[in-house]
C-alpha cells in the first residue's frame, strides 16, 4: 500500500509544486482531494512556464494517471482552458486524467458571490474562484456534480434551484444574478471536453491501490487554511490536511503509508488573517523578493515572517506528520541572524502550544539564531550546507518532533537535498 499523502504545514505556497514533481517520479498516481482553483502551481515545461490550478503536475508524466476527487470544486471552464493550454504547448497528454463524477462544480454565480463579499466590510481576502460559496451549496445539498453534465436537462433544473437560492444574496450585495440560459449555454459548450473525462475516482484509486501501485495524493492550500483545523473564519473551505485526502478521494485511513508535511524555512500567507510572526519591515520585504513570494493565482504579494515553530507542532500533530519537507532554505542566505518563533506568551504565560483559538492575543518568542553567507544551490547532501544552516535544520527537526525528509535548496529539480524517499523504507 505504497500511498504518501502530502500536505502543507503552514498556511499554503509552501513549493508544493517542485516537491510533488520529485515524489512523482516513479508514481503510478496524483491525486487532488481537495479545493479547486485556488490553488495554483506553476509547471516548468521546456524554456516556458505554465501556470495551472487544477490538473496536477503529474500531467507532464507520461506512465501517471491524474486523478481529480470528489473532494474538490472544479470550475469546467477553468478545467477546459487548462486541458487546452496544455495541448496548446504540444504537451500530449499521455497520461489519462480522470475527474470524479460528484465533484461539486463552480459556477458563474458561486464566482460572482465570491468577488461581491470580497467588494464588502466582510473580506476575507479570499481568491475570489467561487471556491466558498461552492462549497456552501456542497453543505446545503444544493450543489451540482460534475456528473449532472451528462444530463444537460436535468442539470438546468439543479442549476435553477441553487440560482434561485443566491439570488436574494446576490441582489443584497448589489449584483444582477445570471439568467440560467446563460450559465446552461457556458455548460453546453464544455460539457462535451468534460464528460468523457468523468469516473469513479475512489474505484479507479482504489483499485490502485490495491494493486499495489504508488499513488501520491497531493493537498492544496494549507493546514492553517484547513476550515476545521485553521485560523477560522480566515480559512479556504476545505479540508486541507491531512485527513482530507481520506474524505474527499475516497480512501480509509489504514491505506495511507506516510504523511509528508512541507515546510518553508520562514513563513508565508496571502489573504487575511492572523499571522503572528508577520515582519512589516525591510527583513520582511527582503523575503518577499529574495523569495519571490507573489501568489501564483491571484499575482497578490505575499505576507512574509519569521518560522513559527509552535505552528509547525501544530502541524505535525492535526495531520500526524512523519517526515518534513522543508523548502526555500536557500532564501535566508544572506539574511543575517535569523528569528525563529519557539514560543507564545499568552495571559502572562508562556506555552510551546500554538495558540489557535487566541492567535490574536499572543505575542511569539523568539530565539536568535546565526544565518549563514554561502550560496545553498550546490548542496546535494546535508554535509555540503554551511554548519549554521545544518543547525537550523536540526533546530526544526527537534521543536517539530519530526524529521526532515527533503531540504530544497533552490527552485531548480536538481537543488535539492533528498534524505528519504516517502515511498521507501
Ligand atoms: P478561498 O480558498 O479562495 O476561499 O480563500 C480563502 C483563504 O485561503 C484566503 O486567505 C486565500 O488567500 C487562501 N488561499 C486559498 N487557496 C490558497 C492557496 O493555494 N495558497 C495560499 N493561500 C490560499
Amino acid at each position: 500500500m505504497p500511498a504518501v499523502v502530502i500536505v502543507g504545514a503552514q498556511w499554503g505556497d509552501e513549493g508544493k509544486g517542485k516537491i510533488v514533481d520529485i515524489y512523482t517520479e516513479d508514481c503510478s498516481m496524483v491525486v487532488r482531494y481537495g479545493g479547486g482553483p485556488n490553488a495554483g502551481h506553476t509547471l516548468v515545461v521546456g524554456q516556458d512556464k505554465l501556470i495551472v490550478r487544477l490538473v496536477p503536475s503529474g500531467i507532464l508524466r507520461p506512465h501517471t494517471t491524474c486523478v481529480l476527487a470528489q473532494g474538490m470544486v472544479i470550475d469546467p471552464d477553468r478545467l477546459v482552458t487548462e486541458l487546452d493550454e496544455l495541448d496548446k504547448r504540444g504537451l500530449v497528454r499521455e497520461s489519462p486524467l480522470v475527474v470524479s463524477d460528484r465533484a461539486h462544480a463552480i459556477l458563474p454565480f458561486h464566482i460572482l458571490v465570491d468577488g461581491l463579499r470580497e467588494k464588502g466590510a466582510g473580506a476575507l481576502g479570499t481568491t475570489k474562484r467561487g471556491v466558498g460559496p461552492t462549497y456552501e451549496d456542497k453543505a446545503a445539498r444544493r450543489g451540482v456534480m460534475l456528473g449532472a453534465l451528462r444530463d444537460l436537462k436535468r442539470c438546468e433544473r439543479l442549476v435553477a434551484v441553487a440560482l434561485e437560492a443566491w439570488t436574494p444574496t446576490i441582489r443584497a450585495l448589489g449584483g444582477t444574478p445570471p439568467a440560467v440560459a446563460e450559465i446552461m449555454a457556458g455548460l453546453e459548450k464544455v460539457a462535451p471536453r468534460i464528460v468523457p473525462l468523468l469516473g469513479d475516482t475512489s474505484r479507479i484509486v482504489g483499485e490502485a491501490m490495491s494493486a499495489n501501485k504508488r499513488v501520491l495524493f497531493e493537498g492544496a492550500q494549507g493546514t492553517l487554511l484547513d476550515v476545521d483545523h485553521g485560523t477560522y473564519p480566515y480559512v479556504t473551505s476545505s479540508s486541507a490536511t491531512a485527513g482530507g485526502a481520506c474524505i474527499g478521494a475516497g480512501v480509509g485511513p489504514s491505506k495511507i503509508r506516510a504523511v509528508v508535511g512541507l515546510t518553508k524555512a520562514y513563513c508565508t500567507r496571502v489573504g487575511g488573517g492572523p499571522f503572528p510572526t508577520e515582519l512589516h519591515d525591510e527583513t520582511g520585504e527582503r523575503l518577499r523578493k529574495a523569495g519571490d513570494e507573489f501568489g501564483s493565482v491571484t499575482g497578490r504579494p505575499r505576507r512574509t515572517g519569521w518560522l513559527d515553530l509552535p505552528a509547525l507542532r501544530y502541524a505535525v500533530r492535526v495531520n500526524g506528520l512523519d517526515g518534513l519537507a522543508l523548502t526555500k532554505l536557500d532564501v535566508l542566505t544572506g539574511q543575517g541572524d535569523l528569528q525563529v518563533c519557539v514560543a507564545y506568551e499568552l495571559g502572562g504565560k508562556i506555552t510551546r502550544e500554538f495558540p489557535i483559538a487566541d492567535l490574536e492575543a499572543a505575542k511569539p518568542v523568539y530565539e536568535t539564531v546565526p544565518g549563514w553567507k554561502e550560496e545553498l544551490g550546490k548542496a546535494r547532501k546535508l554535509e555540503e550546507l554551511p554548519a549554521a544552516a545544518r543547525s537550523y535544520i536540526q533546530l526544526i527537526e527537534r521543536e517539530a518532533g519530526c524529521p526532515a525528509w527533503l531540504v530544497s535548496v533552490g527552485f531548480r529539480r536538481d537543488e535539492t537535498i533528498v534524505l528519504r524517499n516517502p515511498f521507501e523504507g
